[in-house]
């Protein structure tokens, strides 16, 4: 199921002082596996000191572009960031997953349709902060090349300019589209010309929004990066009537916060596992994390970020029950059909069974 396929690594840029853009050829053969839509991100498989790790990218790059350009921002000295952002080179080949993902550009809903004529123009408006700007140019550039008259604005928080991944595209992207896009640079930790003063905050959200381009009327909004700020734009949106449904996130942390287990969690659970039309059964600690228990018997189930983060590792409970530590990525009504994050999952019933085909 989690195909993966050599691609060579054909640019590397330097972004920041601590972040690369690497973009990777696509071979004709393999364009269809790699066709993606603004937003997502693909899974890169490197061994490092012995040991597989699995880490997921956002692309930066347009649906439009053969190539696949991903930013890689050094979070982990001696993981994969570090690896690519020191010791990657051009020339050299990567164990890429075909794109996926939820956080996606996509055309009005059909509530939308209802008030917006069908083709209509859109305006967008994106909050990314650090790293969480990767999806959002890919999304950036979909937005202004699919239609003349859309518009979009954007809220981009960094520590400073030097600090700031993309930062050279986004003022290409600004004299390109003077009357379309629109970015507004916030850096928390030094003054500079033309950017806004803090993090990104209810007033930064305000000013875009309701003074700055008051007259916009907004048909998506698109939130890119840290939990916190997430939740503080998200809420500010809300305050201000908009409907849930418009506002689109995708989390982007480095920060693992395990919930301590309940009490429950003891025991054991009889494990029974569906990848590609074939049944696997195991035993399992409850403490154990589904995800933890199928890859130690080494079979061949999607994930990709390991953190709760990616939605790769998605399964449907068929039978039994299970728990998540943390969930950021599935709604109330998609749990309760069965579906659940295996990386952050603990059986809660003696049987589990869990299918990762009917997802
Ligand atoms: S592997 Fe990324 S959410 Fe589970």
């Amino acid at each position: 199921m989690a195909q993966f396929h050599s691609l060579k690594v054909k640019h590397i840029d330097t972004l920041t002082p601590n972040a690369v853009a690497v973009t990777l050829a696509v071979p004709k053969d393999l364009l269809q596996t790699f066709a993606f839509e603004a937003g997502q991100y693909i899974t890169i498989k490197k061994e490092i000191k012995g040991k597989e790790l699995r880490r997921a990218y956002s692309i930066s790059s347009s649906p439009k572009k053969e190539d696949i350009t991903i930013g890689i921002k050094r979070v982990d000295r001696g993981g994969f960031s570090d690896f690519a952002n020191t010791k990657l080179l051009v020339g050299d080949t990567l164990d890429v997953m075909p794109p996926e993902g939820r956080f996606v550009f996509a055309p009005e809903t059909k509530k939308q349709s209802f008030f917006k004529k069908q083709g209509a123009p859109k305006n967008i408006a994106a909050f990314a902060a650090g790293s969480g700007i990767t999806p959002i140019m890919s999304i950036a550039r979909t937005v202004l090349d699919s239609d003349p008259k859309n518009t979009m604005v954007l809220v981009y928080g960094n520590k400073s300019y030097e600090e700031t991944m993309f930062y050279t595209d986004l003022v290409k992207l600004e004299l390109e589209y003077p009357e379309r896009f629109f970015v507004y640079f916030t850096n928390s930790q030094t003054r500079e010309e033309k950017a806004l003063f803090g993090r990104i905050d209810t007033s930064t959200v305000n000013y875009a929004l309701k003074n700055k381009h008051k007259d916009l009327d907004f048909d998506s909004y698109y939130l890119c990066g840290p939990e916190e700020m997430i939740h503080l734009v998200s809420d500010t949106l809300k305050d201000n009537g908009v409907d849930a449904s418009k506002i689109h996130f995708e989390l982007f942390t480095t920060t693992e916060i395990k919930e301590e287990l309940p009490t429950t969690m003891d025991g054991q659970t009889a494990l029974t596992v569906v990848v590609d039309d074939t049944e696997y059964q195991l035993t399992m600690d409850k403490s154990t994390l589904v995800l933890d228990a199928v890859l130690k018997e080494n079979i061949d189930a999607p994930y990709s970020c390991q953190g709760g983060v990616c939605s790769s590792c998605i399964a449907r409970i068929t039978e039994g029950g299970a728990e998540m530590e943390k969930n950021q990525i599935l709604t109330d009504s998609e749990i309760k059909e069965g579906l659940i994050l295996t990386c952050q999952a603990h059986p809660t019933t003696p049987f589990l069974k869990v299918d990762y085909d009917d997802v």
